[in-house]
């Protein structure tokens, strides 16, 4: 990379957890439009999974990705392994968002996966730092995380532009996820309603409809259809403070469980002219 970068090339870094499907991929092509090189990792970072989340089972298709990356004319494919990135002794880590009265990992996610975002900053300031990439690639699909390295990036004066990417979703409507692939096709027909309902609730408060109600539909339906809800919110989109009551620019985030399988997904709201409580 250094290389390419004395070459005046422009390098573009798309860091993953592989088993890749067409949301890493849209990542990978505005990658390629965008820069002159573009770099993809894979690896699954031990340092963000709970004692009690998926980290073992995470599917782990190599050959399948790489055929992938291939298919898309990725430039470089960087797979680190846990010993190179957390050599004994390893001591170092980053705590994005947990100071002031409210921080970016205080809500959503993070009330339900301690330490995850931490594990996240750190593994991506040491693959950002590695990569010496002038962009790097992140998706909105994962909107708290996209909120955390852009701060992170920032604080830290990272030399690297954060791009974040519209979320990919499947015909019915379900955003495209790794974890999709432990679904049955039973919980993979159930998992649609979990857009769904995030849309409705955007639709209704978008055309002035009560925010209240909508929200308190939006949650029972969530919790009516899923085996279990972690949150469904809406929240300012840039701070991740819920809101109570419409405002410009916000995001209607949610998290639930479909069999054993957590998933995650949300859509921004934009509050128009009518504005109710
Ligand atoms: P992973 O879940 O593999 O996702 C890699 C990138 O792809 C993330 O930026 C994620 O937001 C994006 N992505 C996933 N599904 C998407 C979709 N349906 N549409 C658009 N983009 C999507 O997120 C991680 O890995 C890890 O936390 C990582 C950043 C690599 C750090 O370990």
């Amino acid at each position: 990379m250094e290389k390419k970068r004395l070459q005046g090339k422009r390098i573009g870094f798309v860091p993953t957890m592989g088993a890749l499907h067409e949301g890493h991929l849209s990542l990978v092509k505005t990658a390629k439009k965008e820069n002159d090189f573009t770099a993809v990792s894979i690896f699954v970072n031990p340092l963000q999974f709970g004692p009690r989340e998926d980290f073992k089972k995470y599917p782990r298709p190599l050959s399948q990705d790489a055929a992938l990356l291939k298919s898309v004319k990725a430039d470089c494919l960087f797979i680190p392994d846990a010993a190179g990135l957390y050599p004994d002794g390893f001591q170092t880590h980053i705590a994005v968002g947990t100071e002031g009265s409210f921080g970016l990992t205080k809500g959503l996610c993070a009330r339900f996966r301690p330490g995850h975002f931490e594990g996240v900053a750190t593994v991506v300031a040491k693959l950002l730092n590695l990569a010496k990439a002038h962009r790097a690639y992140f998706g909105a699909k994962d909107f708290q995380q996209a909120a955390v390295i852009g701060r992170m990036a920032l604080d830290l004066d990272l030399d690297v532009k954060i791009r974040v990417c519209p979320i990919v979703r499947e015909k019915d409507g379900l955003a495209m996820s790794s974890r999709n692939r432990y679904l049955t096709p039973d919980n993979r027909r159930r998992a649609g309603m979990i857009s769904k309902t995030l849309f409705e609730l955007k639709y209704a408060v978008e055309q002035g409809k009560s925010f209240n109600l909508a929200l308190s539909a939006a949650r029972k339906k969530l919790s009516r259809h899923s085996d279990k809800m972690d949150y469904l919110e809406v929240v300012d989109s840039g701070t991740l403070e819920p809101v109570h009551r419409p405002q410009g620019q916000m995001t209607a985030a949610a998290a639930c469980f479909i069999g054993g399988t957590r998933l995650i997904d949300n859509v921004s709201i934009r509050a128009g002219g009518k504005l109710r409580k």
